[in-house]
């Protein structure tokens, strides 16, 4: 079976030789125009005056456009119509578009686009969540309450309580292909648009909207994304659109990309957040209750900000069994770049609010963080109502060895550390957690990473160490999985099987790097029995497959996965059934499997067999639908079941440290992850060890600086620092968790875009721990943990030092 194969993505090839084709190879006619915006130089402002003469005379330029000729909505906005296109009178953060130049090459546009004389009528700017908190400046009424328990009596009553504020940074996408877009005329008005696009429908809708003609008019075409990590769920709107207008302006092709500062200038990005914590523990470090505040930073419109900010709060238990919690979150409005999904959608933050809790106490306490994260985990799963062939490694301990576990510092029974029995397994959005295997994996991943040996090595290095200190630290990670707008949860393929035994692929998903479609690939091809080299897969098309999700909440093959295997299996049936009776078998007894039909004692091979049915008059062409079951969600309240399952996974991680300079280096990193019956265990892997670096990065070099003005200053890689090659951890220990989804997933497999993202949370606590190294007291880290970070920290906890 082509499932389980650690094959390489399909495109590899293609990636390294430079032939893959993004949005900008393909091939456009000699008059195709080339489009450009011209910005605000201001974060907020009433737009006085506009004078684009010199833009109008600039070479090359075709065409000029302000909001006042557009001809249809101008709103690029995925959720609230709070984001025109090109600014309508006012300006809301620096960076936001205000006119669009038409021209006939790219540099044309965008020397034009900056002779524009835009004047100013200044208003007060939002620039840090104070202001925004001050002014009342927010989405949504009021904040967000979640709560499960009375959370602040029991802080109030616990033996110890930590607590404090930190902040955490936002984070650019660094995609490598930038935004781009392509739109074409078609007959009737009607237009064909390429996107750089993790959302095709989305595209289609608001191009359609843009241009007033039904979706049946646009199609939207995607092959690959270099990048989007939820870069490109919304933020490919705006050129699209552009595209678009233009192109119905002009009846010529059009075609816009945004050159690197541009992109993030313009675009959004993670949502930076302040959290506020308070948490009691009793005298073992068993957690009775927490309190969170997030002040979420928006930016200037609303976007996808409002689920954001819920998976945050959905995230804020992370592993553990938290009795009673209140969660507070606060969406604020500020004259920002419009926050957006990114990686994580959330999660992150949420996580990052607990996992400073555990690490706190732990300091506080004098326990080792490892054990009293343990202490708290959540139950594990019970065998009794895991699959058959329960998941676990030959040297790991059963998910029932609760005595095993005993050993290992977890409580025996965790039912025990909390009161009524029926309130044991839930979150604090009240949903059950039936799948939980962290005990076994923490465990396998202690020994593996030899933890106990080197963390006591380290403290002897130490000793010995005045100016460099070491660090080691663990985190777990427990993500849900599916999109919290539960309609979301639903996805279409499209399959075609030719006379001579070839399968054309389609479905909703969008190809990003992440290897959507050689998984999908392999689930096709192991429905048929054959091999993957008869399945081609394609582009993405809103002609093909319609009314579909973003490629999103790692979703992507779980949702789309299942929507091929229907497709296929459609199709498998009907051969089944024609050639059982041709060869006056029992439907039964037909198996497709390499490369052949069993038909009883006979056998064909899949073309021939394809051949038999085409002559057969047997249709060789279906769709497939799945919708993912179980949900039920009502995010006002915050009760229900948001996800399908979990996707676990822990790291460990280990740094040094230079207090002279913060200069610091990841040594080390153990990654132990769980993609359930993984369908591709080599783009699984790639998927971990991407989402950790991405995530560390994240939280320790990348930093997003506004000036006072509200102007980005970090707006390239000359100023903005993500991981390079170098800055991969030295050592590099990444293993996928042996074991299947619990839930009936395609083959059993698990989401495994976003979950590992949160490993890297393990990097900044490690640092955390180096740092403690220096002083007595805990050394509480912003984040990111940049150089200039733990250079400040080490001064506050230790200024002899
Ligand atoms: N991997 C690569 N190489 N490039 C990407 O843009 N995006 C991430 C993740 N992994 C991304 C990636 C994000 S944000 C998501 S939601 C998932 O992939 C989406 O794809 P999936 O649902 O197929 O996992
Ligand atoms: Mo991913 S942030 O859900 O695109």
């Amino acid at each position: 079976m082509a499932v389980a194969k650690p094959l390489p993505h399909d495109a590899a090839r293609l990636h390294v030789t430079g032939q893959a084709r993004y949005v900008d190879d393909i091939p456009s006619p000699r008059d195709t125009l080339h489009l450009a915006f011209g910005l605000s130089t201001v974060a907020h402002a009433d737009i006085t005056a506009l004078d684009l003469d010199a833009v109008r005379q600039s070479d090359g330029v075709v065409a000029v456009l302000t909001a006042d000729d557009l001809p249809f909505d101008n709103d690029v906005s995925p959720s609230a119509h709070d984001e025109p296109l090109l600014a309508n009178g006012s300006v809301h953060h620096i960076g936001q578009p205000v006119f669009l130049v038409v021209a006939t090459s790219h540099r044309a546009a965008r020397v034009a686009a900056r002779k524009g004389q835009i004047s100013y009528a200044e208003r007060p700017a939002l620039l840090t969540l104070e202001d925004a908190l001050a002014a009342d400046s927010r989405f949504e009424d009021g904040p967000r309450i979640y709560t499960k328990g009375d959370a602040d009596s029991a802080i109030t009553s616990a033996a110890h309580v930590v607590e404090g504020t930190f902040d955490l940074g936002g984070q650019e996408h660094f995609y490598l292909e930038g935004q781009a877009a392509m739109a074409q005329p078609q007959e009737d008005g009607g237009m064909l648009v390429n996107s750089s696009t993790q959302h095709p429908t989305e595209i289609q809708h608001k191009v359609a909207e843009a241009i007033g003609l039904p979706m049946h008019a646009v199609r939207v075409e995607t092959r690959r994304m270099g990048g989007g990590f939820g870069g490109k769920e919304s933020q490919g709107n705006a050129l699209a659109v552009a595209c678009a207008i233009a192109a119905r302006a002009t009846g010529r092709t059009c075609k816009m990309r945004y050159d690197r500062d541009d992109d993030m200038t313009i675009t959004g990005k993670r949502h930076a957040f302040r959290i506020s914590y308070r948490a009691g523990f009793d005298a073992e470090g068993r957690i009775q209750g927490v309190e969170f505040t997030h002040l979420v930073d928006c930016g200037w419109a609303q976007d996808l900000s409002l689920p954001v900010a819920d998976r945050a709060m959905l995230h804020s238990d992370n592993a553990y069994l938290i009795p009673a919690i209140r969660i507070e979150s606060h969406r604020l409005k500020t004259n920002r770049q419009s926050a957006t999904a990114y990686r994580g959608f959330g999660g992150p933050q949420g996580m990052v609010g607990i996992e400073r809790v555990m690490d706190h106490a732990a300091h506080k306490l004098g326990l080792d963080p490892v054990e009293l994260r343990q202490r708290n985990y959540y139950a594990p799963m019970q065998s009794a109502t895991a699959p058959a062939g329960a998941p676990h490694d030959s040297s790991v301990p059963a998910p029932d060895a609760a005595g095993d576990l005993a050993s290992r510092g977890a409580p025996a029974d965790p039912a025990d550390v909390t009161t009524p029995a029926a309130d044991v397994q839930t979150t604090p959005y009240h949903m059950p957690v039936e799948d939980f295997i962290l005990h076994e994996l923490t465990a396998e991943l202690l020994e593996t990473s030899d933890y106990a040996t080197r963390k006591a090595e380290i403290a002897k290095w130490n000793a010995g160490n005045d100016r460099f200190k070491r660090g080691i630290a663990f985190s777990p990670v427990k993500f849900g999985i599916s999109f919290t707008l539960t309609h979301l949860n639903q996805a279409g393929a499209l399959v075609h099987v030719y006379q001579d035994g070839s399968v054309h692929l389609n479905h909703g998903g969008t190809e990003m790097g992440q290897g959507l479609f050689q998984k999908v690939a392999q689930v096709a091809a192991s429905r048929f029995g054959i091999s993957l080299e008869k399945v081609k897969i394609t582009a993405t098309d809103t002609a093909k497959v319609p009314n579909t999700s973003a490629t999103a909440a790692s979703s992507g093959s779980d949702l789309n996965g299942m929507a091929v295997k229907a497709a296929c299996d459609t199709i498998r049936d009907r051969m089944a059934a024609y050639l059982a009776e041709r060869y006056q078998q029992p439907v039964s007894a037909v198996r497709f499997e390499g490369d052949r039909v069993i038909i009883g004692s006979e056998e064909l091979s899949f073309e021939a067999a394809a051949m038999e049915c085409y002559t057969g008059r047997i249709s060789l062409s279906s769709t497939g639908y799945y919708k993912t079951p179980k949900l039920e969600w009502d995010r006002i309240q915050g009760k229900g079941r948001p996800f399908f399952y979990f996707a676990y996974g822990a790291a460990i991680t280990e740094v040094v440290v230079d207090r002279l300079t913060g200069e610091n280096r990841i040594l080390r990193a153990d990654v132990l992850h769980d993609a359930g019956a993984s369908l591709n265990p080599a783009l699984d892997i790639g998927q971990v060890e991407g989402a950790y670096v991405q995530g560390a990065g994240w939280l320790t070099t990348e930093e997003l600086v506004w000036d006072q003005t509200g102007n980005l200053r970090t707006h390239a890689p000359s100023t903005y620092k993500i991981p390079a090659c170098s800055d991969r951890p030295d050592v590099f220990n990444v293993a996928l968790w042996n074991g299947e989804n619990r839930e009936d997933s395609i083959y059993r497999s698990k989401a495994v875009g976003e979950p590992p993202f949160m490993l890297g949370i393990s990097a900044w606590l490690a640092l955390s721990d180096a740092v403690g190294a220096y002083g007595g007291s805990y050394p509480a880290l912003n984040a990111p943990a940049t150089a200039e970070e733990i250079w400040r920290a080490v001064r506050r906890i230790a200024p002899e030092a």
